[in-house]
């Protein structure tokens, strides 16, 4: 049983296959946390929980049952004597906030429940068990349910919580987080992803100091500056031996990663929506879910902490037809025509890419309004029968004769000051009256949390799929969110603005996938501003970054390897024309490190060029399981020098490996060592050389030959037998 309820010590158990997570409730109903780690039998372990008597400044409990200010809290609430970072706390209706919760009651059962109207992880009654607590605050009224779902068959602990106002009075919500976390005292270390447009997931790792450590993001999107993910790794960690904690939210707006080191080394940790900008009103009767967290241990540090992540959001969060099928490969003329391009040009590519292999033409911006540049247009989606004639059904029609599918770029969040849209309902955009509107890349922000506005996105949208043969969408938001109010709300409820306009993007995308279940969606942000477990509920893969410079990605698809997998890494082979003159051989290699396509004017291609392409396209069929479906091992980070990673498939029967020199120097390793192989198998590289896995793993591959700046390789091993 994966949870189970210990009378005697009133302890929770909960457990995956190598993880166990453990609290129980006291005399006078705190629940406290025990133990997160390693697996372990069921058993009492309120011992670990104990923690030494302080002097008065240090608040306890008047029965002193518990010290508040140091006591390990399974859910920390403000203002009751624990001073540390709180999850929890509610402003009642005599204008107070201390908030205090109490255990009431539980009930364990199979699978999990959805989150109603938000993104999860989602699993069959076999393949999970999940706990709700429920706790109640006798001063405010809240009643609080956290729900704890533990995966069969991954380390994987998904959280949330519910408060719902039982008084007859409103309350408001003034931070309510997704989970907080308790990590006994240690050399911590906190990895997380920052970065910046073209720079996303820029991995850093740092030692914790003493008090609050915060990673969050106020812009309305999960961001390119940071990512809802923040793992706390031992000192000692390596990418595959030693203790890891990964957290990552479930959510697409304004979050907050904070870890509190207490005097005495111990760690807090939270995470959820960030109470900047956020506030929500209960009246009496109302319930409010944050969104999920999504924990992960690892005693294999970080590589296996991100393979846990990559297979729970393949096959536990991605939905829909596309979650595990085999995509298009795809060209996209964005980077090759700009907004420069008619019927013929745009036709003219997808004849050479279907001549090399390639299986979708993807249309960018620029076909709809009076898009010709990016200062008109937007939110008019209509399409522009200048540039092509007979609509997109005519374009989508010659490409599905080609034998390619067809796929359309949509903004449909944004729109331009010069529009129809826009001229014709103003008071659409997030704004605050009598205040000039913020705007970005010449585009303002509809307010998504009305509903006559997605209305009239879903239905210029729906007009279009339904016109014409398509069978994906790039989904682009191209700036951040400014003067977060909606014309709609009661000035008790603009605080809740940030949230209803992710709500509100949830149901469009919701209503658009039921509409067209079909439809392969490809999330973007101005490149990667917004890839979260959240839009990959929606998106299985993800336009990782306006960036596609193969060395530059190198860093962002490390960065971005840390929780989401290959399968949602949207990276193309592009033209060179705003990056650094690299081998097509190496933007290949890179490039089939995610998703795989082209992202240029194909018809400028050498003859050359042509056929290399012919030959990638033939690797990207050759190694696609074994990209998609196989375990990654981030094998040399890309420190500067070099860059290498490993796939290996499920079964332990091949292996590829990929190597890019970043500045070749006499001193190149020539060593490269696999990992992840059967030791004990014997495999084959592609010059027939046989070694078995553990002279693969720990002999290596040896190259001789000199590498220049950005030259890459791959060495492919198959299983010969034991
Ligand atoms: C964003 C996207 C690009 C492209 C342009 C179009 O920058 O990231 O891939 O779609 O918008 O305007």
């Amino acid at each position: 049983m994966p949870i189970q309820y210990l009378e005697e010590s009133k302890t929770f158990y909960l457990s995956t296959p190598n993880t166990a997570y453990v609290f129980h409730v006291t005399e006078n109903g705190y629940l406290i946390h025990d133990y997160y780690g390693a697996w372990v039998p069921p058993c009492d372990l309120r011992a670990y929980s104990a923690r030494t008597g302080k002097a008065s400044f240090a608040p306890s409990t008047a029965d002193l049952l518990v010290q508040t200010d140091t006591a390990p809290m399974e859910y920390s609430t403000n203002g009751v004597g624990d001073y540390r970072v709180s999850a929890l706390q509610i402003r009642e209706y005599r204008g107070n906030a201390s908030t205090d919760i109490r255990y009431q009651s539980h009930r364990i059962y199979d699978g999990k429940r959805e989150i109603p109207h938000q993104p999860a992880t989602y699993a069959a009654e076999d393949e999970a068990q999940t706990l709700e607590i429920v706790a109640t605050d006798k001063v405010t009224g809240a009643r609080v349910t956290l729900f704890y779902t533990v995966f069969t068959n991954y380390d994987a602990l998904a959280r949330h919580a519910r408060v719902e106002n039982t008084a007859a009075h409103p309350m408001d919500l003034e931070r309510v987080y997704s989970s907080c976390c308790e990590i006994p005292f240690g050399d911590w270390q906190i990895c997380h992803l920052y970065g910046d447009w073209t720079k996303e997931r820029t991995f850093e790792r740092k030692d914790l100091p003493f008090g609050i450590t915060s990673m969050e993001s106020k812009r309305g999107a999960s961001s390119h500056y940071h990512n809802p993910f923040v793992a706390i790794a031992d000192k000692n960690a390596t990418e595959d031996t030693g203790a890891v904690y990964g957290f990552n939210l479930v959510y697409s707006g304004n979050f907050s990663a904070q870890t509190e080191k207490n005097s005495d080394g111990d760690l807090r940790v939270i995470m959820g929506i960030n109470p900047t900008d956020f506030g929500w009103k209960l009246e009496s009767g109302e319930f409010f879910d944050t969104p999920e967290v999504v924990s992960v241990y690892s005693d294999g540090g970080l590589g296996e902490m991100s393979r846990t992540y990559h297979k729970l959001y393949r096959n536990n969060l991605c939905r829909g037809p596309w979650k595990n099928a085999k995509r298009p490969l795809l060209v996209n003329n964005w980077k090759g025509t700009y907004f420069n391009f008619d019927q013929d040009k745009i036709y003219n590519i997808a004849l050479v890419a279907h001549e090399v292999g390639l299986e979708m033409l993807v249309l960018d911006d620029g076909w709809f309004g009076a898009r010709n540049n990016d200062k008109a247009g937007l939110g008019d989606w209509v399409v522009n029968e200048k540039k092509l004639k007979g609509g997109i059904k005519a374009l989508s029609d010659r490409i599905h004769d080609l034998g390619m599918k067809f796929g359309l770029w949509f903004e449909p969040e944004m729109v331009n000051p010069d529009s129809d849209l826009y001229r014709a309902h103003p008071d659409w955009c997030l704004q605050v009256e009598g205040r000039e509107m913020s705007i970005g890349r010449t585009q303002y922000v509809l307010d998504l949390s009305r509903k006559d506005v997605r209305d009239y996105l879903f239905d210029a949208m729906d007009k279009i799929l339904r016109e014409a043969r398509i069978e994906y969408v790039k989904w682009d938001f191209n700036r951040n969110i400014t003067e977060p109010a909606s014309a709609l709300l009661p000035a008790e409820r603009q605080k809740e603005i940030s949230h209803r306009y992710v709500l509100g993007l949830y149901d469009l995308l919701e209503r658009l996938l039921k509409a067209h279940p079909d439809l392969l969606l490809e999330g973007c942000s101005g490149g990667g501003g917004r890839f979260d477990p959240a839009m990959l509920y929606y998106s299985p893969q993800i336009w990782t970054s306006d960036n596609t410079d193969a060395i530059d990605r190198l860093s962002i698809q490390y960065g971005t390897s840390m929780c989401y997998p290959t399968s949602s890494v949207g990276s193309h082979v592009a033209t060179c024309h705003s990056t650094r003159i690299t081998p097509m051989e190496t933007r290949a290699n890179v490039a089939l490190a995610g998703t795989f396509g082209y992202e240029l004017d194909i018809t400028k291609m050498t003859e050359e060029e042509r056929e290399s392409t012919k030959a990638h396209v033939a690797e990207y069929h050759k190694y696609y399981d074994l990209i998609h479906f196989g375990d990654l091992y981030r094998v040399v980070p890309p420190d500067g020098k070099e860059c290498a990673w490993v796939y290996v498939s499920p079964d332990k029967s091949e292996a590829l490996l990929t190597f890019v020199c970043i500045r070749g120097r006499k001193t190149t390793r020539r060593t490269v060592k696999f990992r992840g192989l059967d030791p004990d198998k014997y495999y084959a590289d592609e010059s027939g050389t046989v070694q078995s896995g553990r002279v693969w793993m720990n002999a290596g591959v040896n190259r001789t030959a000199v590498m220049r700046d950005s030259e890459s390789f791959k060495v492919y091993l198959k299983e010969i037998g034991k």
